[in-house]
């Protein structure tokens, strides 16, 4: 495609090289109407918005966001992998972006709260990002990935104790928010702080209602106390590796990076765990491949980063000069948003969206690039043991609602399921320190537990089962013991599955 004469900023010089030409008369970027560019923030559909403008724009659509400011949205997974991959052409500080610029961006602009620069990683570029990252990169590369899981696990027992007595729970407001919350206390190092409020505050700040600032109040107090007292005392946790590192973290830009990871990896991991076990609970094909050892539940965590991607979008790249990209002529200060969503569903990548993507990473939904996410394990260590070992609990879970009540609320940057309502056999509470289990009074459900080492054949013209760990070996198994005891490893393969989940 040859570079569009238009201008997604207009005449604006700031942030410009020089005087720019103005659109031209019907030009997609020269305001809304009957084929102008699309306000995003009205959208009720953007999935079906997003492939709209695709048809329309190709892989980089020009767009309008609340007040109608411009911006380009990239849809295209090849388009995106160069956005987020080119630092020399694209960056994350905002104070280059003209509409911040010339004004048309107020200070109470409903996206200012993400757009605004601050002095953060996720801002940042060149040496400076690279002091920050290196900070939070050693604190992640420090984690005992299977110490991890066993925690994530305890933390599960402790989570469906809460409910499993009643027999019927919401799914998201019970389970998916707070796994997240209880495992990222405890790695920062506050396990304490870990409770109902820290969840309800965190829910506070992401959907920016009218308490959010005393909710932010709240998890800023409870970050700064846990920096104090790491200054004072040091530890291994994250929190102590972060000040430890020989970048040289101010107590201000320590608790202001525990800030961003506990909201990031709350957020995103709820969002995905949801994804995941709504869609365990509402096709049953993908439950019986799970069931049957056809799929991992690291690979549905895989299918379901493709699928809904826990960040739709990512607010935003900036253009440091004048460029291409999927056919546009990009302005020097242009605003560009990085949209995990519609990439991942780039028909040049996925001409069939509903084919499997098993074993598959390619999907953009970490990002990439300088600025990738450097908590991708950390939260694909929770989702996946959070759905295997909540299945392991409560194996004849199932939906109580009707598929098509679930409803979602969506926003330009996530996609966030309400409830999801579900019900089961009641259980008795669990001691957290055992290994997961279904074991107890109730009839073992023959047909649905993905945690216990039961293949079964796969449907005609399935992929062959992969040597991998999640994967059970073909050989009859008998009951799990009582949940009371510890059951003992039963053969070398059952050892190493104990070893690598670390439960
Ligand atoms: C399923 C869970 C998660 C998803 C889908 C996710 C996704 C993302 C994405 C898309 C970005 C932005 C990349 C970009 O700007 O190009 C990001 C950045 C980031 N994430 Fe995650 N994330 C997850 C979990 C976590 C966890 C558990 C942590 C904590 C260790 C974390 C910490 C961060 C940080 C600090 C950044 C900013 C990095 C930078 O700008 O250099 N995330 N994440």
């Amino acid at each position: 495609m040859t570079p569009e004469s238009h201008s997604l900023t207009g005449d604006s010089p700031t942030g410009t090289d020089g005087p720019r030409p103005g659109p031209p008369p019907g030009c997609p970027a020269h305001g809304p109407g009957p084929g102008g560019p699309a306000r995003l923030h009205e959208s009720e559909d953007l999935r079906t918005l997003y492939e709209e403008l695709r048809d329309r724009h190709g892989p980089v659509a020009p767009v309008l966001v609340h007040d109608d400011v411009p911006m380009w949205v990239v849809l295209g997974h090849a388009e995106s992998r160069q956005l987020v991959r080119t630092p020399a052409q694209y960056c994350k500080d905002s104070r280059i972006w003209s509409p911040l610029r010339d004004g048309l961006v107020k200070p109470d602009h409903p996206l200012m709260p993400h757009i605004a620069w601050q002095p953060m990683c996720a801002h940042a570029e060149g040496d400076e990002h690279k002091r920050l990252r290196a900070a939070i990169d050693a604190a992640v590369a420090a984690t005992d990935f299977r110490g991890l899981r066993r925690h994530v696990n305890r933390s599960v027992q402790r989570v469906v104790n809460r409910f499993c007595e009643a027999g019927e729970a919401d799914l998201v407001g019970q389970y998916a928010e707070h796994l997240p919350m209880a495992v990222m206390c405890h790695v920062l190092g506050m396990p304490d702080e870990y409770g109902d409020r820290i969840v309800e505050a965190a829910r506070d700040m992401i959907r920016g209602t009218e308490t959010a600032i005393a909710s932010n109040a709240y998890v800023m107090g409870a970050l700064e106390r846990l920096t104090a007292r790491r200054r004072a005392e040091p530890m291994d946790d994250f929190a102590g590796r972060l000040i430890a590192h020989p970048a040289g973290l101010t107590d201000e830009e320590v608790s202001q990076h525990l800030r961003v990871v506990l909201i990031a990896a709350f957020e995103a991991t709820a969002n995905l765990l949801a994804h995941v076990l709504r869609q365990v609970l509402i096709d049953p094909r993908f439950r019986s491949q799970l069931n049957g050892g056809q799929m991992t539940v690291p690979q549905a965590v895989e299918q379901l980063l493709w699928d809904e991607p826990p960040f739709s979008t990512i607010f935003a790249y900036f253009a440091k000069q004048e460029t291409e990209l999927g056919g546009q002529r990009i302005r020097k200060g242009d605003g560009l948003l990085f949209a995990p969503a519609p990439a991942n569903v780039d028909p040049r990548v996925r001409p069939d969206p509903t084919a499997d993507m098993q074993g598959n990473r390619s999907h953009l939904a970490f990002g990439g690039g300088p600025h990738e996410c450097p908590g991708q394990d950390i939260g694909r260590t929770i989702a996946e043991v959070g759905v295997d070992a909540l299945l392991m609990r409560l194996p004849d879970v199932e939906l109580s609602v009707d598929e098509a009540e679930l409803s979602f609320t969506e926003s330009i940057a996530s996609r966030h399921l309400v409830e999801l309502p579900v019900h089961f056999t009641p259980r008795p509470q669990q001691d957290e320190t055992q290994r997961p289990s279904h074991e107890n009074d109730t009839p073992r459900q023959q047909d649905w537990h993905i945690g216990a080492a039961r293949p079964q054949p796969g449907p005609a013209g399935a992929a062959p089962v992969r040597p991998e760990p999640r994967v059970q070996p073909p050989v009859p198994v008998p009951p799990l013991p009582p949940v009371t005891e510890p059951a003992p490893p039963r053969n070398a393969w059952q050892r190493f599955l104990r070893w690598w989940r670390g439960y």
